[in-house]
């Protein structure tokens, strides 16, 4: 019996960093998490919090606060850390802040000998995915940021509250930006099987303008929760958490990620909310949707938009 474990290291413990961690736990999908935050008192204190959970967990997970030497052993390193939007803050407001802090990260990571995968989800997620890729010099396909995950989430959810059918019969995708300019997939949608189209054509009760509001109450969620509770976090997590397992179970799961395009969708050198086929090696490949007319204008309007608020950057 091979006496390898998976390793997983959390870089930054706040709201969804440790959110993110008792969702690992509860779901017991790894033998190994290491917390690593500035706020060491904070993480030693969700460490032993966490640790007291694990007789009711599903199956044991060594936690504890360790530092950036823990990377060397670690499969996925998890970056939570960095600035979270404000009331009436863009996700694309953050993006200066928040490459400072990833610099001195990524640094430390890469300096530790880590040769693992990256998952980044602090936003603006598609830029700092980006600047992880640059900054670790890693193969892309190594580095991959939590992207539209929880865009399509909140659109299977609220497609299956709609047609009043179970979210796991939904297969419908958000892509583009992990933000404003994200855009949804409907010429690929269905439900049951049965596109979103002949649902609405089927029966009148269904109508376009309640699903173009559906798509509005997705891409303005996060808007929606951080009035009421300050933050997001628990939808996050729960997304990084299915990355994790499709990761470190080499599951091959197409999920809609941050990754590098190649040349796929007509674009290059961007890392952007995709589908994309993710295993253990990271991301195998980029899932290219055929876009219609309207989605494929969409879609290069949210690149441009990254490429332009990366620029001065990346400079
Ligand atoms: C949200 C954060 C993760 O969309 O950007 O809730």
């Amino acid at each position: 019996m091979s006496d390898r474990v998976n390793r997983v290291v959390l870089v930054g413990t706040g709201a969804v960093g440790s959110s993110y961690a008792f969702a690992l736990l509860n779901q017991g999908v790894t033998e190994e998490l290491v917390l690593v935050d500035l706020n060491k008192e904070k993480s030693e204190g969700d460490a032993m919090d966490l640790n007291h959970g694990i007789p009711f967990a599903p199956s044991p997970t060594k936690i504890w606060f360790g530092d950036y030497s823990d990377c060397k052993d670690a499969d996925l390193v998890v970056i939570c850390a960095g600035a979270n939007q404000k009331p009436g803050e863009t996700r694309l407001d953050l993006v200066e802040k928040n490459t400072r802090i990833f610099k001195g990260i990524v640094d430390e990571i890469v300096a530790s000998g880590f040769e693992g995968i990256f998952l980044v989800a602090t936003n603006p997620v598609d830029i700092l995915t980006y600047v992880v890729w640059k900054f670790s010099g890693f193969p892309k396909e190594r580095v991959i940021g939590s992207g539209t995950i929880l865009d399509t989430a909140r659109f299977r959810f609220l497609l299956g509250e709609y047609f009043d059918i179970d979210t796991r019969n939904v297969h419908a995708y958000i892509i583009g930006e992990h933000g404003d300019t994200e855009l949804p997939v409907w010429s690929r949608a269905d439900v049951a099987g049965i596109t979103v189209a002949e649902w609405l054509e089927q029966n009148e009760q269904y109508k376009q303008e309640d699903l173009d509001q559906l798509f509005l109450n997705v891409r303005d969620a996060a808007y929606q929760i951080i009035e009421r509770k300050g933050a997001t976090y628990y939808g996050i997590a729960m997304g990084l958490v299915r990355l994790t397992k499709a990761i470190l179970q080499n599951e091959n799961a197409v999920l809609t990620v941050s990754a590098y395009l190649n040349g796929e969708y007509g674009h290059e050198d961007v890392y952007i909310g995709v589908p994309a086929v993710v295993n253990r090696k990271g991301i195998r490949e980029v899932v290219e949707l055929k876009l219609d007319d309207e989605e494929k204008a969409k879609f290069n309007h949210s690149v441009n938009v990254l490429k332009s608020t990366m620029e001065p950057v990346l400079e």
